[in-house]
């Protein structure tokens, strides 16, 4: 092992943190290298820099103007240049700031500086990279995101059990399996994801839901067991109904035992509506943790980021961080949040109009981007029969679920594709 990985690990011992790494997480580390060089170059070298692996001309990168051209209104030294391992250390900050403002509960508490990383995905990536190691377990109610899947069972060769995301009602999320699921646990490691909204059903907890959640964690982490909580917030911030939780588990989470280590994986894609741009963040929260062991958790992070990617996209991060500091930026996003609530609640209208309806029944949703129906027969055929019949596009989800992204829908359409979401399933199953 190298040095500086014991190093960190020294400061990291006796953390809860520290249990929970994986070998890959144990052995990484943040090397005095090229960057670490460049950094100290930055504010020492005055008067030549022959550092960087990038060429310059004077005091600007060497661009080309074909490419430059359509960057309106950025500086070239916002699009061309490497972005540092961590992220842009500005939008760090706002991003930040602007998660304390959307969970007001994480004020005063301490948590690492968000790291930027290449979307989502990799968030999740990074974080099983070190954290999970093979042969462990990884909790995910049964109504995930199937990258899940790839990134822990195929990438970690970690193995994925499922507990029932509804109750048998099908009024809510199922915390007594979520309870039962925690109790088979061996061993003091559990590991947990939670999506909320939750791709593919659109449902978010309420917040007697959310605090039933975060008691039945902590009850665990005072018997004992060390609980990595990953949350996955991908469409923070739409919730279309009132009593819904609206903050991310995080915030409770961060804070609620020493026990449990939070990670919050958030990002610009889906909340900002610039999925391509590829920024997403990875933040830590655990009770008790101090400054200089964030300070390690970011450093880790940040060698799994140099060892993969290196380092993620600069112009992306410069345009997120002139549009989250754009005076009209708040207005914007309601206003699309507007836009997506219509939505929903015409979805809302359409399925109330079709209530007796026994092949397609609506999953409970009360946010984010999609609805799922439970089919009465296999879901699979449903959407191959609307695809080659009706030229519909939808999700089968296993064969039970069909799931529909009304988000990418324009209201005016939702009753046509409704209307022949049901006589689809009636032409199969009537
Ligand atoms: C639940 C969930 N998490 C993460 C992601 C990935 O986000 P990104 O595109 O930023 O990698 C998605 C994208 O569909 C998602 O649905």
């Amino acid at each position: 092992m190298h040095n500086i990985a014991k190093e960190f690990n020294q400061i990291l011992s006796n953390t809860t943190a520290m249990s929970l790494l994986s070998d890959l997480g144990r052995r990484m580390y943040f090397p005095k290298g090229i960057v670490s060089q460049e950094a100290e170059a930055g504010i020492k070298a005055k008067r030549i820099k022959a550092t960087v692996g990038m060429a310059t001309k004077g005091s600007d990168p060497l661009y080309l103007d074909s490419i430059y051209r359509d960057f309106k209104g950025l500086e070239a030294s916002k699009v061309f240049p490497y972005a540092s391992t961590a992220g842009d250390p500005e939008l760090r900050e706002v991003w930040k700031q602007a998660m304390i403002e959307k969970n007001p509960d994480l004020k005063g508490k301490n948590t690492s500086l968000p790291l930027v990383c290449s979307g989502l995905t990799h968030g999740i990536s990074l974080t099983a990279d070190l954290f999970i190691d093979a042969g462990d377990t990884v909790l995910v109610p049964d109504m995930f995101w199937g990258n899940y899947r790839l990134i822990i069972e195929e990438r970690r060769e970690a193995r994925i059990e499922t507990f029932p995301f509804y109750t048998a009602e099908k009024d809510g999320m199922n915390l007594k399996e979520l309870d039962r699921a925690i109790a088979r646990q061996e061993g003091e490691k559990v590991v947990l994801i939670v999506n909320f909204p939750n791709n593919p059903s659109g449902y978010s907890p309420t917040n007697a839901k959310a605090a039933e959640l975060v008691d039945i964690l902590t009850s665990y982490a005072r018997k004992g067991k060390k609980i990595l909580v990953i949350t996955d917030d991908a469409y923070f911030g739409l919730f279309f109904e009132d009593d819904i939780y609206r903050q991310s588990l995080f915030a409770p989470l961060a804070d609620a035992h020493e026990n449990i280590l939070a990670v919050k994986i958030d990002g610009a894609t889906k909340e900002d509506f610039v999925w391509g741009f590829r920024v997403g963040f990875v933040t830590y929260g655990s009770k008790g943790l101090e400054p200089r062991q964030y300070e390690v958790l970011e450093k880790k992070t940040m060698g799994a980021v140099r060892s993969s990617i290196s380092n993620s996209s600069r112009p992306a991060q410069s345009l997120l961080l002139k549009g989250l500091k754009s005076e009209t930026y708040l207005q914007e996003k309601q206003q699309a949040f507007d836009l997506l609530k219509e939505r929903y609640l015409k979805v809302k209208e359409i399925l109330e109009a079709h209530r007796d309806d026994e092949n397609l029944i609506p999953l409970p949703f009360n946010s984010g981007y999609f609805m799922a129906f439970t089919c009465r027969g296999d879901a699979e055929k449903l959407r191959v029969y609307l695809l080659d019949t009706y030229e519909v596009g939808t999700i089968a989800i296993q064969s039970d679920y069909l799931r529909i992204a009304f988000s990418s829908v324009d209201i005016e359409r939702l009753e046509e594709l409704y209307s022949i979401l049901y006589q689809a399933a009636a032409e199969l199953w009537s």
